[in-house]
């Protein structure tokens, strides 16, 4: 099947405005312009798209809490893209970024924004690039700017490229961030959409998310409900790496079984090895046995496995990889992360980190294996936001499922 978001892999060049119009580019946008911006809304939640940040949060609903009154409002798009192992963002950004920028002009539409943004990861040189000529097209097109297409919408688009931290990829540090302050969350509720930048609401969405709005509006709810499973329709975009002979990015319908995605479509294990568990999510997500690789890749798919699809950073590791050493790797990522505004988070990573290495490099006991547990579920629910409860999942779920992996270290300490 044709891809429906990175399109640039068969349309050479669409990165370019007048290829992507040449293919139906910027239809979406004309067609919202004859529309109220509530059926626009009502389109985008009865096709059941959910964020693709990572949370899967219901994206027409998240526009719906927008408040219907005039004042400034914001849509910023979410480009951070520090999660381990992911990099769909940085594909569509180089290669389809006009996908991107109709998606978040007709968010900015439904909600009634002037002004919208994109925060992007400082490393993502190609994409900017990209981004910016696209920009440049945009406004000499009048697709940006005053009265788009001759309409009585007028809207903005700025890039902001972060400096490379993880947690400025969480919403409200994002937002903090674009500020011109230290990247660090804000306590919630209020919710951006109540209270965002500049104190205004604001729609924050993943630039994958905001991919899929213009098929959505080109094609209808029914269209996009048809593809993928009842509680995760349309397509995703899954970043597979690790121990796997054809690593990359794979667009696929929800509903494929990481199986599939790693034997049928990526070539399966280097050396014909045995998968000893993945992680679906990146390193914030918790690990996952061989066991689930019939599990559909969807919301849902994994939720008897203790664990979910996140963004889709999905992490193969053979029967070779020691899982005290792979949660050790994890959790220091996490340490140099948190951002140290809350106690648990900055003092957990901390203690963990500390922990973890002594029992990998063979100078723990098993009561350190006691300690790690401890450490983490005092992390787990008392954060400010999500990067403390991704911090416990590499050690919890690998204590859970690989214990010889911690006792073969420990047992020479007694
Ligand atoms: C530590 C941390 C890092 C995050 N990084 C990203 C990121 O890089 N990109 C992203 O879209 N969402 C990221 N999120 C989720 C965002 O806070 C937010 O939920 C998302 O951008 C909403 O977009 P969506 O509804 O379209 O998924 C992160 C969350 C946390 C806690």
């Amino acid at each position: 099947m044709a891809h429906l978001l990175l399109r640039h892999r068969e349309i050479e060049n669409i990165k370019k405005l007048d290829v992507y119009r040449a293919h139906g580019g910027y239809e979406a946008l004309k067609k919202v312009l004859s529309m109220a911006p509530a059926e626009v809304i009502q389109v985008v939640m009865e096709s059941n798209l959910r964020g693709r940040g990572g949370a899967g949060f219901p994206t027409g609903l998240k526009w719906n809490f927008i408040p219907k009154v005039a004042g400034d409002k914001y849509v910023v798009v979410n480009t951070d893209e520090s999660e381990t192992g992911t990099f769909k963002d940085r594909e569509l950004m180089e290669g389809n970024p006009h996908q991107v920028i109709e998606g978040t002009l007709i968010a900015a539409y439904a909600i009634g924004a002037k002004l919208t943004f994109n925060y992007m990861r400082g490393e993502y040189m190609d994409a900017a690039y990209a981004f910016e000529e696209a920009l440049k097209e945009c406004y000499a097109n009048n697709l940006l700017g005053p009265n788009i297409l001759g309409s009585e919408f007028s809207c903005d688009m700025y890039p902001h490229y972060g400096a490379g931290a993880y947690i400025c990829g969480e919403e409200t540090a994002l937002l903090e961030s674009l500020h011109g302050n230290l990247g660090q969350p804000w306590s919630k509720p209020p919710f951006p959409a109540v209270e965002g930048l500049y104190r205004k609401p604001t729609v924050v969405n993943n630039t994958e998310t905001l991919a899929n709005v213009p098929l959505i509006i080109q094609n209808g709810a029914e269209w996009y409900k048809s593809m993928g499973t009842p509680g995760s329709t349309g397509p995703k975009i899954v970043c597979l790496s690790g121990h796997v002979v054809k690593p990359g990015n794979y667009e696929i319908i929800m509903g494929m079984t990481y199986r599939e995605l790693i034997y049928d479509l990526a070539g399966g294990i280097p050396g014909g090895k045995k998968v000893k568990g993945f992680l679906p999510s990146g390193g914030s997500g918790p690990v996952v046995k061989e066991e689930a690789l019939d599990a559909p890749i969807s919301y849902e798919g994994l939720d008897k496995f203790g664990s979910a699809m996140g963004s889709a950073s999905v992490i193969v590791m053979d029967e070779t990889v020691d899982m005290v050493w792979a949660a050790k790797k994890a959790t220091h990522f996490f340490k140099h992360e948190s951002c140290g505004k809350c106690t648990p988070c900055r003092e957990g990573t901390f203690w963990l980190d500390k922990v973890i290495h002594k029992v990998d490099s063979g100078r723990g006991t098993a009561n350190d294996i006691k300690v790690l547990n401890s450490v983490a579920e005092q992390i787990g629910g008392k954060c400010l936001c999500a990067l403390g409860e991704f911090a416990k999942n590499p050690i919890l779920s690998t204590i859970k499922h690989f214990p010889q992996d911690y006792q073969a270290k420990v047992r020479a300490n007694g």
